[in-house]
C-alpha cells in the first residue's frame, strides 16, 4: 500500500464538467474492473445519464481496445477534448500512445498524468464520470482520494480467497482516506453451464461476506459469461451490443441503483 500521509493538508481539485465522479477499483488485476467500468458507464447512459469514462490505468490502459477507439484526441485552449464513443466522453493514456508501447513511468509521472486527465480535459455537462482504476492501492488511488476527490468508489472482486485478501486491503485504504465506498460487486461469481447447472468456479459468497464484515453494501453478482469477454474484445461491450442479454440487464439494474443514490 502506498504511504498515506495524514498530516499533510491536501487541496482538492474535483473534476469540473461532471456532477459526480465514481471510481471502479479493486486491489487486484484481472477481476474485471475495466469490463465493469465500461459496461456500467453504458448502463448509466441507458438510464438517461450523461456519462464520461476516464481510464486511470496509466500502465495498462484498456479503453482503446474495449471501445475500439483508434483516434487521437485534439486539444483546444490547452485542454484535451474527450473522444466520444457510444455517446460517452472518453479519455485514456492509450489514446495518446502507440498500442504496443510499454509505459515505463515513474510514480510522480503517473500522478502528473492523472492530474492532466482530471484538470486538463474538457469534460462537459456530465452527470457521472466513471474512473477505471489500475490494480493496487497505490499512487493513483491516493491521488484521486486526496487531491481530486471522489464521490464514491465501487469495489470489484471475484469470490476467490486470494482476491478477497486484496479487497480487504482496498477497503481499509479507502476508509482511511475518507472516500465513500458505495459497495462491493461479485464479478465472475459463478458460471451457468449448457446443462443449466450453476458452477462456482472461484468459490461462492465470499464478496458478500466481506461486505457484511466491513459493513458495506453488497451491490450484486455478475456471473461469468463468455459473451462478456467476446463483446469487450470486439470493441462494443455487452450492454451496448446486446442490451437485452441477461448480463446486460444486471448492469442496467445496478446502474439504476447507482443513479438513484446520486441524482
Ligand atoms: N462477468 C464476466 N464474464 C466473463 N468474462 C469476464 C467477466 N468480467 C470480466 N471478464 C474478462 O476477464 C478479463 C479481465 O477483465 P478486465 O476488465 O480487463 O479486468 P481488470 O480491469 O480488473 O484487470 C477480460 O478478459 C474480461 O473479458
Ligand atoms: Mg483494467
Amino acid at each position: 500500500m502506498a504511504q498515506i500521509k495524514p498530516r499533510k493538508k491536501f487541496v482538492k481539485n474535483p473534476i469540473t464538467g461532471t456532477k459526480f465522479t465514481i471510481a471502479v477499483s479493486s486491489a487486484k488485476g484481472g477481476v474485471g474492473k475495466s469490463t465493469f467500468a465500461t459496461n456500467l458507464a453504458l448502463a448509466l447512459k441507458k438510464n438517461g445519464c450523461k456519462v464520461g469514462l476516464l481510464d486511470a490505468d496509466i500502465y495498462g490502459p484498456s479503453l482503446p481496445k474495449l471501445l475500439s477507439i483508434n483516434e487521437k484526441p485534439k486539444s483546444e485552449e490547452g485542454k484535451l477534448i474527450p473522444l466520444i464513443k457510444y455517446n460517452i466522453q472518453c479519455m485514456s493514456i492509450g489514446f495518446l500512445t502507440e498500442e504496443q508501447t510499454p509505459m515505463i513511468w515513474r510514480g510522480p509521472m503517473v500522478t502528473s498524468a492523472i492530474k492532466t486527465f482530471t484538470q486538463k480535459v474538457s469534460w462537459k455537462d456530465l452527470d457521472f464520470i466513471i474512473v477505471d482504476m489500475p490494480p493496487g492501492t497505490g499512487d493513483t488511488q491516493l491521488t484521486f482520494s486526496q487531491e481530486i476527490s471522489l464521490d464514491g468508489v465501487i469495489i470489484i472482486s471475484t469470490p476467490q480467497e486470494i482476491a478477497l485478501q486484496d479487497v480487504k486491503r482496498g477497503i481499509r485504504m479507502f476508509d482511511k482516506l475518507g472516500t465513500k465506498i458505495i459497495g462491493l460487486v461479485d464479478n465472475m461469481s459463478h458460471f451457468i453451464g449448457d446443462d443449466g447447472k450453476k458452477y462456482n468456479i472461484f468459490g461462492s459468497g465470499g464478496v458478500e461476506k466481506t461486505a457484511k464484515e466491513f459493513e458495506k453494501e453488497f451491490l450484486g453478482n455478475i456471473p461469468i459469461n463468455p459473451e462478456v469477454g467476446r463483446q469487450g474484445d470486439n470493441g462494443m461491450p455487452i450492454v451496448e451490443s446486446m442490451p437485452d442479454h441477461d448480463i446486460s440487464k444486471i448492469y442496467i439494474n445496478l446502474a439504476e441503483k447507482i443513479k438513484n443514490k446520486y441524482l
